[in-house]
């Protein structure tokens, strides 16, 4: 079959997203947009099942797409829809690859390997945390889609979902299209302050899209810089989020110009605290104003989801159908 969905990516439903999951993961899907490619984006809610509460989930998912929408991705260029709108055609397909799969593979995949080890066990993590790579192969195989852009986290969940295809290929004829990666560049924002990446278990080294003015400002006047003519991870992290979240590109050559007077030991963090407030303050403020909007109307939300819903399903319809025949079940 050929390739249906030129780039298809699944975004988990959390709430509370930081300025790090902007410019990790819904930057680079607006960049793509720009590109003139046009995106088919879905909530995962039946991924987030793994660990959470499904009604928990289902309370989510309009303030999801509404952040979504008020980051820039644009419903005219880019559908979306619920990942479980789908869950016949999906839960059918998952079933289906599971079988070219070993458990021992499973058990490998290296983001399963770690959750096991560090915060999950075997003897109490639940068997969808087994099969999410399955599940995701299903995803992507359903859509047909040719380009997934990832981060370095979700690479080898693509390199399953090739394996699987390849081999159902082998078996049935080529039925499906390989999935490539789009790889997106892993970008480091560090917590403002203290250990680690930027991440909501701490809160005052995270920058929320949800932060007032005064909060913002509090944690930006309290983050780690820089002695004067050196440069760090921290500063380099605060660069990239503030050139990341700035409006014009006069903004990104004032931040610049400040980087390079920093450089020459000129005594300018407190100038430069000053304008990265500025930039995301602007940035918080336009966004907080347009998802306000957006969820006022929750019609809206539920009309994009449907027409979502109508083309994931049209090419979900084809694929199973293609998939029964090959497999001797219609
Ligand atoms: N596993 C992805 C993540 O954790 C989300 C996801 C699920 C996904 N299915 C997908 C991403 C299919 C790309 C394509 O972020």
């Amino acid at each position: 079959m050929k390739y249906k969905v030129e780039v298809l990516t699944g975004i988990r439903p959390t709430n509370n997203l930081t300025v790090a999951n902007y410019l990790g993961a819904v930057a680079p899907i607006i960049e793509i947009q720009k590109q003139g490619m046009s995106p088919v984006v879905f909530v995962a809610d039946l991924h987030a099942i793994t660990d959470k509460e499904p009604a928990i989930i289902r309370q989510c998912v309009h303030g999801v797409v509404a952040d979504y929408i008020a980051l820039g991705v644009e419903p005219k260029k880019t559908k979306i829809y619920l990942q479980s709108d789908i869950i016949g055609e999906l839960a059918t397909l998952t079933t289906f690859l599971a079988r070219h799969i070993t458990v021992a593979e499973l058990l490998r995949v290296p983001t399963l390997k770690d959750k096991l080890k560090v915060n999950m066990h075997p003897e109490t993590a639940n068997t969808l945390l087994l099969l999410y790579p399955v599940l995701m192969a299903a995803d992507i195989l359903l859509n047909r889609a040719k380009k997934i852009p990832v981060g370095e986290d979700q690479l080898a969940h693509i390199e399953v979902t090739r394996m699987i295809a390849k081999r159902f290929n082998k078996k049935y004829g080529e039925i499906f299209p390989l999935p490539e990666v789009l790889q997106v560049k892993s970008l480091r924002i560090l917590s403002l302050k203290g250990e680690g990446k930027m991440s909501k278990t701490n809160p005052e080294g995270a920058i929320f899209l949800t932060d007032d003015p005064k909060t913002v400002t509090r944690k930006i006047n309290s983050a780690e810089t820089a002695f004067e003519g050196v440069m760090n991870e921290k500063l380099e992290s605060h660069i990239l989020i503030a050139n990341g979240l700035a409006k014009t590109e006069l903004e990104r050559d004032e931040i610049n110009a400040i980087i390079k007077e920093h450089k020459d030991g000129k005594p300018v963090m407190g100038k430069f605290k000053q304008l990265f407030a500025i930039v995301t303050l602007n940035f918080l403020k336009e966004f907080q104003i347009k998802r306000a909007a957006v969820m006022r109307d929750p019609s809206y939300i539920t009309s994009l989801l449907k027409e979502g819903r109508e083309v994931a399903q049209k090419n979900a319809t084809e694929t199973i159908e293609k998939v029964k025949e090959v497999l001797r079940f219609i």
